[in-house]
């Protein structure tokens, strides 16, 4: 009789666990709100310099309230631009590590700033969006062992001469180099021996999805199918649909990349035709700048070149629907159409798998405890054709999980009653 309380008592503990691990989910619903909300407007330092402003605190008051610890990081622009300065949002959880050389430090990034003549919905409110939804959740779990950084830059979107940036690192006169030169590097630093960076995922325009056939633009397609001979084969293949979200890096990142990936495969999740596509560039330690940025134009657009050009040890995965080389954003990006219209039940849960993906990986990197997770999951509203969908999706898997359970339930009563245990 005794072994029989144990065997059912462990029974229940164990649903209890799985119950609240399937519902640590990622809100389609929050995505929406951020979207239509603060990241919905143009965010530029003259065009609606309140509406960028509007967005900052808004990242602040986040970070705020799911318990991060807060840093605004102002900068001035690049001494050849002290007309543009700008502020980094930075918000810290700490792992069980922190503090030591023992700490093995993750980071998610995206950009808040807009070019003067869009609202950026997809660039990168999209991003932004999915940050916040991932430090949402993840501040629901108490226990870690390594320390994650959340990072909201400014100035992505101002111009950069190569060759001056290549002789000045810490001077591109973006943001996210400020960040890594007086703030990421002494926080590294600030042990003695430096701990260990692991990476930074780096959400850049990341919600759009395009499933018609060539809709699917390259950069250079002559150099593209040079360089990237079997990734040109598999678009051929698929009719250059834009159904991929693509992670572009160096060798160096390849574990990250390879985390990501499988992640992505063991999470089923609409929509079921996503696939990732892993874009290794042919550059290997410290890049110049002028390099990463005439090797694709794509590239040396990204915020992950101001980490590769300053130590190989500062990784960067470049995480991107590929922009305006791909459907309405061929005419959309860095215009007015990048805007709330443009969004579709399609595109937000193919935001929600990104999200979710880099989410689950960011957590397995920092070994975040998921029995100290207490979930969350805002998805109260069931009005959006989407998260209806996505809704009755969490809620199917929740159903499938109990009468499975209800089964081993009843054989495991019946057992007892019967005294085969
Ligand atoms: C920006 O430049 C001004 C004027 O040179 C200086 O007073 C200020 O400390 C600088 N701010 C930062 C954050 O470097
Ligand atoms: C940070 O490190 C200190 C000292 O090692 C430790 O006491 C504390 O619990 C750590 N914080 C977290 C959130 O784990
Ligand atoms: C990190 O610390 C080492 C030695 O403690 C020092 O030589 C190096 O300049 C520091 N780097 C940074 C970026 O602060
Ligand atoms: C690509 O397009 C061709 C011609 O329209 C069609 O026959 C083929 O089935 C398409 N392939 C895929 C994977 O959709
Ligand atoms: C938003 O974009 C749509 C096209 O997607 C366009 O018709 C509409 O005029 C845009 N709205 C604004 C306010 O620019
Ligand atoms: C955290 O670190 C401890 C000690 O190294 C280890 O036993 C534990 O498995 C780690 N947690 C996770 C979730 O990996």
């Amino acid at each position: 009789m005794g072994s029989c309380v144990i065997v059912q008592w462990s029974f229940v503990a164990l649903l209890w666990l799985q119950i609240a691990t399937v519902t640590s989910e990622v809100s389609v619903q929050n995505l929406r709100d951020s979207l239509e909300g603060p990241f919905g407007v143009i965010r530029h330092r003259t065009a609606n310099p309140a509406g960028k402003a509007a967005a900052r605190r808004h990242i602040i008051a986040k970070f705020e309230e799911y318990g991060l610890d807060v840093t605004v990081q102002n900068f001035n622009g690049s001494s050849g631009d002290t007309d543009k300065p700008g502020t980094n949002v930075i918000g810290v959880k700490r792992g069980k590590m922190n503090g030591t050389s023992d700490d093995r430090i993750v980071a998610v990034g995206a950009h808040y700033d807009t070019v003067a003549t869009t609202p950026g919905v997809d660039d990168d409110g999209s991003g932004m969006a999915a940050m916040l939804e991932m430090a949402r959740v993840m501040t629901s779990c108490s226990q870690q062992n390594y320390t994650v950084i959340f990072v909201a830059f400014d100035n992505e979107e101002v111009p950069i001469t190569p060759s001056h940036a290549s002789e000045r690192p810490c001077d591109i006169g973006r943001g996210a180099d400020d960040f890594v030169c007086s703030w990421l590097l002494p926080f590294l630093n600030s042990t003695g021996r430096p701990a260990e960076f692991q990476g930074i995922f780096m959400l850049e325009t990341i919600m759009n999805y395009d499933l018609r056939p060539n809709v699917q633009n390259l950069p250079n397609p002559i150099g593209f199918q040079l360089f990237f001979p079997t990734l040109y084969r598999e678009l051929q293949a698929t009719n250059f649909t834009g159904n991929f979200i693509t992670l572009i890096r160096k060798p160096e990142e390849e574990r990250l990349v390879a985390s990501v990936v499988q992640t992505w495969e063991d999470r089923a999740k609409e929509p079921v035709g996503a696939i990732t596509r892993d874009v290794q560039l042919p550059i290997t330690g410290k890049p110049s700048v002028a390099l990463t940025n005439t090797f694709f134009d794509l590239v040396g657009r990204s915020d992950c070149v101001s980490f590769w050009v300053q130590e190989p040890y500062l990784r960067c995965v470049y995480v991107t629907d590929t922009a305006d080389y791909r459907g309405t954003m061929q005419q959309c990006y860095h215009s007015s159409c990048d805007n709330v219209t443009s969004i579709t039940p399609d595109k937000l849960t193919f935001l929600a798998k990104v999200t979710d993906s880099i989410l689950q990986t960011t957590m397995k990197l920092a070994e975040v405890e998921k029995d100290t997770c207490t979930d969350t999951t805002g998805d109260a509203d069931t009005t959006g054709v989407t998260s209806a969908a996505r809704d009755s999706h969490g809620a199917w898997s929740i159903i499938q999980l109990l009468s499975v359970h209800v089964w081993i339930w009843s054989i495991l009563q019946y057992s007892c009653a019967v005294h085969i245990i």
